[in-house]
């Protein structure tokens, strides 16, 4: 179908789901499904009437031109992975100038710490362009329920923060985690390591326990310079950060107050791509 029409079915479609009262859920992608997608969208198949899935990756919240160009794409793929979960599931693949017109435009938002800290140190106006995106599709497909994985947890508070700023009426579901073997979270970045690469990242989430398991003890300190010493030992590894944040203003932690929920957040640099996980610690 022209892409200038797919917006247009997108809404004939949702007013008569609305029409219907039927439940609409949403997930959200930029494509380059994996298992963790795979399992948002099984989740939103069970719990809904009809379900959208968005393929588009979102200009506005690229910081790095090249990162942007090189992002995986496959969109045959992933239409194939969608179908064989139900024949019946829609996808929504826009082109930018559908979404934004000629001039893909940023909305600023003050998300204050929960966009500042950890990811938000090293991708400015990262989260303002997730924010920008998903205000759009929330708006356009209007679901009941929209679905996001719990690899990116700074980007669920955000999305959380933008619901109840823009007073948006849809349940959030934040959904596990999916893993390798070894423990690597699945990411569609997971694309660009080397089989060697692959087999060493077990070290970010054998990492993160390490650090949970310690979580009670006062060697807090040591226990992050050792994870650090380990991770870059391996070739082409580098640690970019390991904290401790509070889990739901996101503020990096180094006194620990056991009344409050924390969770440990870490990037491991391999070569040029960043990959990033985190675990609740208490
Ligand atoms: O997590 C992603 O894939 C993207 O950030 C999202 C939520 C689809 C917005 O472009």
């Amino acid at each position: 179908m022209p892409t200038y029409f797919k917006k247009i079915n997108v809404e004939n479609k949702i007013s008569q789901s609305i029409f219907k009262k039927q439940r609409i859920g949403l997930v959200p992608t930029m494509g380059a499904l994996h298992r963790g997608h795979l399992s948002l969208i099984e989740k939103a198949f069970n719990e809904n009437d009809v379900v959208w899935v968005s393929i588009f990756i979102n200009p506005t919240q690229f910081n790095n031109s090249n990162d942007l160009i090189n992002y995986p794409k496959n969109l045959k793929n992933d239409e194939l992975l969608i179908k064989k979960i139900s024949k019946s599931i829609e996808i929504f693949s826009p082109n930018e100038f559908e979404i934004y017109g000629e001039n893909p435009k940023i909305k600023k938002y003050d998300f204050k710490t929960i966009e500042n800290e950890l990811e938000g140190r090293f991708r400015k106006n990262h989260f303002s362009g997730v924010a920008t995106i998903v205000s759009k599709l929330l708006s356009l497909f209007k679901p009941n329920n929209v679905y996001f994985g719990e690899k990116d947890y700074q980007q669920t508070q955000i999305i959380k923060k933008l619901i109840s700023l823009e007073k948006i009426n849809v349940n959030l579901n934040i959904c596990p985690t999916v893993r390798e073997k070894n423990g690597l979270a699945l990411s569609s970045r997971n694309n660009f390591l080397s089989n060697s690469e692959r087999n060493d990242s077990y070290i970010i989430y054998k990492s993160l326990i390490q650090l949970k398991n310690n979580f009670n003890t006062s060697n807090l300190i040591s226990t992050k310079k050792e994870i650090k010493n380990n991770i870059n030992k391996k070739k082409n590894f580098q640690l970019e950060y390991l904290e401790i944040a509070d889990a739901s203003t996101l503020k990096i932690q180094s006194e620990i107050n056991p009344k409050n929920t924390y969770r440990a957040f870490i990037c491991v640099r391999v070569n040029d791509i960043r990959l990033i996980d985190n675990i609740l610690l208490n």
